[in-house]
């Protein structure tokens, strides 16, 4: 069963065609990093403008790549939720259009279970790991979201979340701080190079959330931290000391994401943990988390990095299994900027009862 995927929730136009046992036939993914980077951040309105101008050649150029046509898929999955409004909206019009002229079914898909069955999609070109078997626990980490879940299945209602953000996400975090420091957007990469060649005992920042036990995350106080840093030292040159502030500040946060993440595998008794979303790219968070997997008798499972960061066929994959169960949202479907999966963090202070 061939699937055509949409993903237009935030700053990547995508769409792929993927077979229901995830192979991946084609995964075409227009970045509007250039659009945005002027501004230091997405902006929502000039998302929605390039989504528009480019849904339909990142489709035309997917099903070509694939080389089928609209008449060979089974279904179309399309990203509905968590994302930008206007941004979600186009991949959706997109998608009822296609669907209705087709008469095929529709599914809606969130962005976060996409993330999170990334996994299992396989390329192609590209030697993936092992796809881990269920139940694992995976730490979902990318520039929207932040949170550890445990996935007893590829169906919504089988994800469950164990313990997310307060404030940032970590890849936010990330870009906030490359800004600060004079970085350029996105952070993560940036942060990522400069850090290598960086003390992280150089310089003390705080550690944040380290209370034992505790699955939440809370990225803004770091941040904070290194605000106060350069109001007080100034911003660093092209130095040694640059390299020193990016590695103390991703040593921070590469350890808090890998620490509670072992935490949550080993509580859920879990054999695998499942790293997602674009900062599973970071080389110290891989490097780091495998090291710590392996003393606690875990699999680390990381996907290859164009299925970490933002693409459409973690979003077919995801939506397979519901075409696969004579689902079909038509009609009926709609977008909403928050996930659908059940949250237990409270953005801001206290848990959720
Ligand atoms: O998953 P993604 O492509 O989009 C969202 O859904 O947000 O993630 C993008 C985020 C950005 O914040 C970017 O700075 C971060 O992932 N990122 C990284 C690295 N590569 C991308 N963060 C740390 N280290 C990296 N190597
Ligand atoms: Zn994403």
């Amino acid at each position: 069963m061939l699937v055509l995927g949409l993903e237009t929730s935030c700053d990547e136009t995508g769409a792929a065609v993927v077979h229901a046992d995830g192979t991946v036939l084609s995964d075409v993914v227009q970045s509007q990093v250039k659009v945005h980077a002027p501004y230091g951040g997405v902006v929502p309105e000039l998302a929605s403008r390039d989504h528009l101008k480019n849904v339909r050649p990142v489709v035309l150029e997917a099903l070509t790549r694939a080389k089928v046509s609209l008449a060979d898929v089974a279904g179309i999955a399309v990203t509905c939720r968590p994302g930008l409004t206007g941004a979600l909206l186009v991949g959706v019009q997109a998608a009822r259009g296609l669907a209705w002229s087709r008469d095929l079914p529709l599914v809606g898909v969130d962005h976060l279970v996409g993330h999170l069955l990334s996994v299992f999609l396989r390329f192609p070109d590209v030697a993936g790991p092992p796809a881990p078997a269920y139940p694992f626990v995976a730490l979902l980490a990318s520039g929207g979201h932040t949170a550890l879940y445990r996935v007893d299945g590829p169906e919504l209602s089988r994800i469950r979340e164990l313990g997310a953000t307060r404030d940032d996400a970590a890849g936010e975090a990330f870009d906030k701080v490359a800004k600060l420091i004079g970085l350029g957007y996105p952070g993560g990469p940036v942060i990522d190079r400069l850090a290598k060649e960086g003390n992280p005992e150089a310089i003390d920042l705080i550690w944040p959330m380290r209370r034992k036990g505790s699955l939440e995350f809370s990225f803004s106080g770091l941040k904070t931290d290194v605000m106060r840093w350069v109001e007080k030292n100034g911003l660093p040159g092209d130095d040694q000391t640059l390299r020193d502030l990016c590695a103390a500040f991703q040593r921070r946060v590469v350890d808090t994401l890998v620490g509670k993440a072992v935490d949550a595998a080993t509580r859920e008794g879990v054999t695998s943990l499942v790293l997602a979303g674009g900062v599973a790219a970071n080389r110290e968070l891989r490097e780091r988390a495998k090291a710590r997997c392996e003393a606690h008798g875990l699999t680390l499972v990381v996907p290859p990095f164009r299925a970490c960061t933002d693409n459409a066929a973690m979003i077919g994959y995801a939506g397979s299994h519901r075409l696969a169960a004579g689902e079909n949202d038509a009609g009926a479907l709609e977008t909403s900027p928050n996930t659908a999966l059940a949250r237990v963090t409270r953005k801001g202070r206290g848990l959720r009862n």
